[in-house]
């Protein structure tokens, strides 16, 4: 490679102190601008958002609870790709979930039928279900540095919702687990739902990933089978390790629809043909395996159909980043699983990288050629900071129908259930894998453990785990307010450099780039990583890479690390952290003592102290979350996401007025999830 990086000495801001403000907070310098709230409209004739729980129609407008996003620049007009452009371009944005508490007028409504079945309403339900999906929308900047607007009548503006029509591609399409009342032949399934991180694809497409999809069904403890045949104890035993319980979160299998010939809500439960009272002659025990997978969507062209990519495995998934792209190696696609002592895994494509695929006519069938034939591989990592990536192959390691753990019947099998298969390999259980990021410089590939209640010293229950050389704390946080958080309470950022630096290579060596915690803790066994005033954060969780130019002609890899809830919040809001990144290996080995859950040894394999090469960048408003992280090329316009803002509150109790409480730091209105775009006033790239 012929790039030539030169890191600049430091980070070019102050920190921002954490904070308790009801505000995006950022260095001196620097501009916050709202640009996409929840409910803005994005097509011509749809109603101003009135926030007051009267709106309609998320079809057409923002969802709720922005989370991962990416920004594909558009030539200075029509929908042609042009990744250079900095001042015009298209935001695809996850919609993760929403806050029923603020969406309708008063509080959501259950009411019990003439048969003594609690319901809820359809004209909500509908609302809610819209709400959710991802959004493709313009936004243009006037002039090289004027203001950011989105654009609301754009014909590129598109909303993907859980009711618009997906095509299934790769291993597990036409299987028989994929066989629904709307797919007779498993082909094609509705939408995509509580879709967290996210990913740009090389050649100019988004990914979308579905990460907590078991919490909307329901699902009949009694149920002993799915609705195929084939290999049902194991297929039931997968849903209830993939967590689908009795009870959904937002109750919309209940709905009893005007019109009987609709499944929209009545697929949500996924019991037996009995139970889904509002069809009878409807069975949708499949449902739950047309979710937990990567989606594809082609951001410039709203009528094309989005495909659910299943060589990447069904999971929680967060998100997923390429590995850099070199000519003639096959690319990898790195993943987490979200879930207590779930894995992290990777997709190598079984075709090499031809660079003429940056920039290609058709892209969604250039995600064919790269996503649909390849090798999923999950992470073991061992004490001595090597680790090997396990293929996920039916037929390889015991992965066939005499495993003693779980049979497998196919390829499709182990991919649909790549948990139970990590399972039967012996992956490494991890403290929550969330965000997957990867230096642009040298390939190495950072992941967000963001915590673990289920993390002890020593383990004493199924559902928990012991530390681990790659997991190494269990201890407790005790609050300001004296509540406490217990296992590996603030998360950690483990990073992984291939052999050879490849991505083809089935090994690797590994050490966590920082532990969270919070100053004030343990050095010797919690804040392994010294953090200060300046840069200490708990429950890391938004992670992303960019590689911007200064002035002086200096381009850098710059680490974007967001946090999510977690412990700290009794001291500060949420936060982003800007990290220039050493490399793996360039810290030392502590041993780490438990102080939790009975006390054990680690030996923990600690990066060099981030000091003053990982400052915090902002603070969020009250209760929020931050996530989601993108940028213009020139990396003079970054976009993040602020979720959830005033989520302990709802219309009787407004907890937090942001983004109307912006600029004065409080308000009167309702909470709305929204994107922001962040500029340095000198027109400089953000953090340098
Ligand atoms: Fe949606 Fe794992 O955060
Ligand atoms: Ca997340
Ligand atoms: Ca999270
Ligand atoms: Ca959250």
């Amino acid at each position: 490679r012929s790039t030539v990086v030169v890191s600049p000495a430091t980070l070019a801001f102050a920190a921002v102190a954490k904070n308790k403000n009801d505000i995006v907070t950022v260095p001196s310098g620097y501009t916050v601008s709202v640009l996409y709230r929840a409910g803005d409209p994005i097509a011509s004739g749809v109603a101003a958002f009135a926030n007051d729980g009267t709106d309609t129609n998320y079809a057409q407008r923002a969802g709720d609870n922005h989370d991962g996003m990416s920004y594909f620049g558009l030539a200075a007009s029509g929908n042609t790709p042009d990744a250079s452009n900095n001042t015009r371009g298209l935001l695809a944005i996850n919609h993760e979930y929403i806050n029923p508490g603020y969406m309708h007028v008063g509080a959501p409504t259950t009411t019990t039928d003439a048969n003594g079945v609690a319901r809820r309403p359809e004209a909500e339900v509908l609302k809610e279900i819209e709400a959710h999906g991802v959004s493709v929308v313009e936004v243009a900047r006037a002039g090289n540095t004027g203001a950011w607007s989105y654009v609301p009548n754009s014909a590129l503006n598109r909303r993907v919702t859980p009711n618009t029509p997906v095509a299934f591609s790769g291993p597990v399409k036409g299987d028989a687990m994929l066989r629904t009342v709307y797919s007779k032949d498993g082909t094609t399934g509705r939408g995509t739902i509580n879709n967290c991180a996210n990913g740009a694809l090389p050649w100019g497409d988004y990914a979308t990933c579905e990460e907590n999809w078991a919490g909307y069904f329901a699902r009949a403890s009694t149920d002993a089978s799915v609705r195929t045949a084939t290999g049902n104890a194991k297929q039931v035993t997968s849903l209830s390790r993939y967590g689908v319980g009795t009870n959904s979160r937002y109750g919309w299998q209940t709905v009893a629809a005007t019109d009987p010939t609709s499944t929209i809500f009545s697929r949500w439960n996924a019991s037996a043909v009995a139970a889904n009272a509002a069809d009878g002659t409807a069975d949708f025990r499949n449902e739950p395996f047309t979710f937990g997978w990567v989606v594809e969507i082609d951001p410039y062209n709203p009528a094309s159909t989005p495909r659910k990519r299943t060589a990447l495995g069904r999971m929680a998934h967060e998100g997923v980043m390429a590995g850099r792209m070199v000519a003639g190696v096959k690319p990898a696609f790195y993943m987490g699983d979200d879930g207590r002592n779930e894995y992290i895994y990777k997709f190598v494509s079984a075709t090499a990288w031809s660079t003429a695929d940056a920039t290609p006519t058709d892209r969604l069938a250039t995600g064919d050629k790269y996503l649909d034939t390849g090798t999923l591989y999950v992470a073991k990592f061992n004490a001595d900071g090597t680790g090997q990536w396990l293929p996920l192959v039916f037929g390889q390691n015991g992965l066939d129908a005499n495993n003693t753990r779980y049979p497998f019947a196919s390829q499709a099998d182990v991919l649909a259930n790549a948990r139970l298969a990590g399972d039967a390999l012996g992956a490494t259980p991890m403290d929550r894998p969330e965000w997957t990021a990867v230096n642009p410089v040298n390939g190495e590939m950072y992941c967000t453990l963001t915590n673990n209640s289920n993390r002890r010293g020593v383990a004493s229950s199924s559902s928990q785990r012991s530390i681990d050389a790659a997991n190494p704390r269990s201890y407790v946080d005790t609050r300001t307010d004296g509540g406490t958080s217990t296992g590996n309470a603030n998360g950690h950022v483990v990073r992984l450099r291939e052999a050879n630096d490849s991505t083809e290579s089935t090994s690797f060596t590994w050490d966590v780039y920082a532990f969270g915690a919070r100053s004030t803790a343990d050095a010797n066994n919690v804040n392994l990583s010294g953090l200060d005033d300046t840069n200490d954060f708990s429950s890391p969780d938004g992670l992303w890479f960019g590689l911007p130019t200064n002035a002086g002609g200096q381009a850098s890899p710059l680490l974007f690390v967001q946090t999510d809830d977690g412990a700290y919040t009794d001291v500060t809001n949420c936060m982003m952290l800007i990290g220039m990144p050493g490399r793996v290996g360039d810290g030392t080995t502590r041993t780490v003592t438990s102080s939790f859950g009975g006390t054990a040894t680690a030996t923990a394999r600690v990066g060099a102290a981030p000091g003053a090469k990982l400052k915090r960048f902002l603070v969020g408003p009250k209760e929020c979350e931050i996530t989601g992280i993108t940028s213009t090329a020139d990396g003079r316009s970054i976009f993040i996401n602020v979720q959830h803002p005033g989520e302990d509150g709802d219309y009787a109790n407004i907890t937090s007025h942001w983004p109307q409480s912006q600029a004065t730091g409080t308000g009167t209105g309702r909470p709305r999830a929204a994107t922001v775009v962040i500029t340095k006033n000198d027109g400089g790239v953000v953090g340098l």
